[in-house]
C-alpha cells in the first residue's frame, strides 16, 4: 500500500518507492502539510505541530502549512483559491469533512472532501500515488452545490511547501525559434513568478516548477511540478520569511473567471510532481518513464521528411511528389506536406480557414500525391491550423461572429489571422469535422497541428483561456477515437506548446523552428530535464540555416537531430550524390539506433574538457549509445573524460567508436571513464556499446 493513513492522528502519509509526502488535519479541520522528501514508513512518526502566533502582526496563516490554502482570513501570502460568492462574499471558509482512497491497476489515489461552513460549496483534493515511478500527480475539483453561481477568480492546483531557503529555481525562458532556454537563478526572500498570458503555454516560460538545493545530475535534493495545462499558467516560488519555500503552480488567474452554476464542477488541471534526493537525472527518469508508460502511444515514432523549409507556400503535386520520391531515397518514413496545400494560400495572410486542396497546386486532387507517397511505401501527413481564420478567406467572411472579438472593439491581427473562438459549439463542430472529412477522405497517418499567434479580445467570458485549449483537448481525443492510427503533432509556432496537459492528447512535440544544429543542443539539453525524447522532433535542415545563417556540416546536423525523433526538412532535391549517400547511411543508422534513442534512459553526461563538450547517454538494456558533440575547439584544446552511467560494473562492454572497438569492464567505464578528443569545429560521434555475453 502506498498510502497510509493514521486514524488516531488524522495524518495521510503517501509512499513511493523512494520519496514520502505526509499531511494531515487539524483541529481546526485545516488540511496542513507535514513533510516532503526521502522515504519515511512509519505514519505514526508524524506528530501535528501545535501552532502559536509570532505577533499580532504576523499572523498564525503566516506559518501554518497548508495543502491548499484559499483566500480568506488573517491569510496574506499566495493563495490557491479564491471565489465570489452569489451574495458578494470573498471569502472561503472549509473544514475537512472526510476522505476516499481508491486503487486501480496504475495508481492510488486519496481524495481529501473539503467543505465550505457556510455555503453549498466543496473541494475535493486529489493526490494520486503512482509508487513505482516515484510520483505523484495533485489536482482539485471544486464544486458547487448552492442555488446560486460561484465565481472562481484564482484556481491553482495546489501548494507545496520545501522546508529550505535559499533553494535554486530552474525553468527556460526563451520565444519564438528560442525556446528552451535552461536558466538557473538563486530564490532569496520575496516571488517569483512564471507565466503565460499568451494562450499558447510555453514560448517563453515552460510549466513546471523546479527547485533544488546545489543538486548536480547525480546528487542533491530536487523538488519539481509540471502542471498538466496547454493554456495559461503561472506558477509562484516565495521564499517565506519563516525558513520555508513554498511552490504553486497552476490556471493563471490574469483575466481569469470561471463560474461555476448550481450544480456544476470543475476539474482543475492536475500538477505531475515528485522529489529526488539523487539529482536531477533521477528526475528527468521518473517523468520520462511515466510518459513512457502512460502518455506515449506504443511502437516508434517514424523517420519523417517535411517539406516546409523546401518549399514554404509554394507546393505544387509534382514537386512534392518528387521529394516524396528523393526522401524515400534517403530512408524517410512519412511524407509530411506543410502549409500551403489548401484555399488560397499563398502566404500568411490568406486561405486559413478555408480547408479545400488548392486546385491550381494540386490539379488531380490531393490524393495524387497521397498515393505517390504512399506507392513509395511511405506514411502520409499533412499540416492544419485548425483555430485560426484570414481575414480574407471564405469562412471569415462567411462567420465574422466565429473570432475573437469585442463588439465595439476591431480584433488584432497577427500573423495575418484572427483566433477563432474554439468556445463556440458551433465552431468546434466545424473544426472536427473538417478534420474528420480530411482524414476520412484521405489516407493520411499524420498530422501536425499548428497555432500561429497568440490569442486576444478574448470576448466577454473570462474563462477562455482554459475552455480554448480544453476544446482543442476534445476535439483532437475525438478524432483519436474515429481514426487510431493517427498520429498528432503539437506545433505552435514551433515549441509553443510542450507541455504535460497536450502530451498523450498529441503524440509528438514540434521543438522549436530553430532547426540550427548548434542551437538545437541547447534547446534539447533543456527540453530533456522534463520531457521525453521520443516526443521531441528534431530535424536536419539546409545551411546556411535560416535562422542563424550558420553552416555547419551534414553530419553534426545528423546527429543532433538523431537524439530525438529524426526528421528531415532539407531541399533533398537539391542534394548532392555526396549529400545523400551521408543521409542514407546516417537515416539507416538511425534506424538501428532509434529503440534506444527513442525508448532508452537518457542522460546529460559531465563535460569534464574546457572545451564545451556536449555529451549524451542513452541506455535500453544491455545495449546504449554515447552522443558526442563539440561545436568549437578552443586553442589548446584539451579532450574530453567521458563517464559512463547505470552500467552493470561486473560486465563487460564493447564500444564501437569511429576508430574502432574499445572493450573495457562497466566499473572502469563509469569511474575511470573514457578519453576522446574530437578535432576542429562541429566535430560529432555516436559510440554504440554494447554488453558482451560472457
Ligand atoms: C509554423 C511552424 C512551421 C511551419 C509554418 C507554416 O511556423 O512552426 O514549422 O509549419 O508554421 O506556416
Amino acid at each position: 500500500m502506498s498510502i497510509a493513513i493514521s486514524q488516531k492522528k488524522d495524518v495521510f502519509l503517501l509512499n513511493t518507492k523512494f520519496t514520502s509526502y505526509a499531511f494531515g488535519i487539524d483541529d481546526q479541520g485545516l488540511v496542513r502539510h507535514l513533510y516532503w522528501g526521502k522515504r519515511i514508513d512509519s505514519v505514526e512518526d508524524f506528530e501535528m505541530p501545535v501552532l502559536v502566533e509570532v505577533s499580532t502582526n504576523d499572523p498564525v496563516f503566516e506559518i501554518t502549512k497548508e495543502e491548499f490554502p484559499v483566500y480568506g482570513s488573517l491569510r496574506y501570502k499566495e493563495h490557491c483559491l479564491k471565489a465570489t460568492f452569489a451574495d458578494g462574499t470573498r471569502e472561503v471558509v472549509y473544514r475537512y469533512c472526510g476522505y476516499e482512497v481508491t486503487e486501480t491497476d496504475e495508481y492510488e489515489e486519496l481524495i481529501i472532501r473539503l467543505q465550505d461552513t457556510h455555503y453549498d460549496f466543496e473541494m475535493d483534493l486529489h493526490y494520486k500515488v503512482y509508487a513505482e515511478y516515484d510520483l505523484m500527480e495533485r489536482n482539485v475539483v471544486v464544486r458547487n452545490q448552492s442555488e446560486a453561481p460561484v465565481q472562481i477568480e484564482k484556481l491553482h492546483s495546489g501548494q507545496f511547501h520545501i522546508p529550505y531557503e535559499d533553494l535554486n529555481f530552474s525553468n527556460v525562458h526563451g520565444h519564438w525559434g528560442a525556446e528552451h532556454q535552461r536558466f538557473v537563478q538563486k530564490v532569496s526572500y520575496g516571488k517569483i513568478v512564471i507565466e503565460n498570458r499568451k494562450g499558447i503555454s510555453s514560448h517563453n516560460h515552460n510549466p513546471y516548477f523546479l527547485l533544488d538545493r546545489d543538486a548536480t545530475e547525480n546528487s542533491g535534493d530536487v523538488y519539481f511540478g509540471a502542471l498538466r495545462l496547454t493554456g495559461n499558467f503561472s506558477g509562484v516560488i516565495e521564499q517565506t520569511q519563516f525558513g520555508e519555500t513554498l511552490a504553486q503552480i497552476g490556471m493563471n488567474s490574469h483575466d481569469f473567471t470561471l463560474e461555476l452554476k448550481p450544480g456544476e464542477e470543475f476539474e482543475a488541471p492536475s500538477i505531475l510532481c515528485g522529489y529526488s534526493g539523487t539529482g536531477f537525472e533521477t528526475m528527468s527518469h521518473n517523468l520520462h518513464h511515466f510518459a513512457q508508460k502512460y502518455l506515449l502511444r506504443e511502437g516508434y515514432r517514424p523517420v519523417l521528411y517535411n517539406s516546409w523549409e523546401a518549399t514554404e507556400f509554394n507546393v505544387h503535386s509534382k514537386e512534392q511528389i518528387d521529394l516524396a520520391k528523393k526522401a524515400k531515397e534517403i530512408g524517410a518514413e512519412l511524407f509530411v506536406l506543410d502549409d500551403g496545400w489548401f484555399g488560397e494560400r499563398h502566404g500568411i495572410d490568406n486561405g486559413l480557414g478555408d480547408w479545400y486542396v488548392n486546385e491550381s497546386k494540386f490539379p488531380n486532387g490531393l490524393d495524387e500525391l497521397v498515393d505517390a507517397v504512399k506507392a513509395q511505401g511511405m506514411l502520409f501527413g499533412i499540416w492544419v491550423e485548425p483555430e485560426m481564420v484570414n481575414p480574407k478567406a471564405q469562412l471569415y467572411q462567411d462567420h465574422p461572429d466565429w473570432i475573437y472579438h469585442f463588439e465595439t472593439r476591431t480584433s488584432d491581427t497577427s500573423r495575418g489571422q484572427y483566433v477563432l473562438n474554439m468556445t463556440k459549439k458551433e465552431v468546434q463542430d466545424f473544426v472536427y469535422e473538417m478534420l474528420d472529412n480530411l482524414l476520412t477522405q484521405h489516407e493520411i497517418d499524420y498530422i501536425k497541428w499548428d497555432a500561429n499567434r497568440p490569442i486576444s479580445q478574448t470576448c466577454l467570458e473570462k474563462d477562455i483561456w482554459y475552455k480554448h485549449i480544453r476544446a482543442i483537448y476534445d476535439i483532437v481525443t475525438g478524432l483519436k477515437k474515429k481514426h487510431p492510427n493517427v498520429l498528432f503533432e503539437a506545433c505552435a509556432s514551433g515549441g509553443g506548446r510542450i507541455d504535460y496537459g497536450i502530451l498523450g492528447i498529441f503524440d509528438d512535440f514540434w521543438t522549436s523552428d530553430n532547426t540550427d544544429a548548434y542551437d538545437r543542443l541547447y534547446i534539447q539539453d533543456a527540453y530533456s530535464y522534463i520531457y521525453p525524447i521520443k516526443a521531441m522532433r528534431a530535424w536536419v535542415t539546409d545551411c546556411p540555416n535560416f535562422l542563424s545563417q550558420r553552416v555547419i556540416p551534414l553530419k553534426f546536423r545528423y546527429h543532433s537531430a538523431m537524439m530525438g525523433t529524426l526528421g528531415i526538412g532539407c531541399n533533398i532535391l537539391k542534394f548532392t550524390e555526396e549529400d545523400i549517400e551521408l543521409s542514407r547511411q546516417m537515416i539507416q543508422q538511425y534506424k538501428e539506433i532509434r529503440p534506444i534513442v527513442q525508448e532508452g534512459d537518457f542522460y546529460r553526461l559531465e563535460n569534464t574538457s574546457e572545451n564545451r563538450y556536449f555529451l549524451y547517454e542513452y541506455l535500453k538494456g544491455e545495449e546504449g549509445l554515447v552522443f558526442v558533440f563539440l561545436p568549437q575547439s578552443k586553442v589548446g584544446h584539451r579532450g574530453v573524460t567521458v563517464r559512463l552511467r547505470d552500467l552493470d560494473p561486473e560486465a563487460v562492454y564493447a564500444l564501437q567508436t569511429e576508430e574502432g572497438v574499445i572493450t573495457k569492464s562497466g566499473s572502469y567505464l563509469m569511474n575511470r571513464g573514457l578519453d576522446l578528443q574530437l578535432k576542429g569545429d562541429y566535430a560529432s560521434t555516436i559510440i554504440r556499446f554494447a554488453k558482451e555475453n560472457k
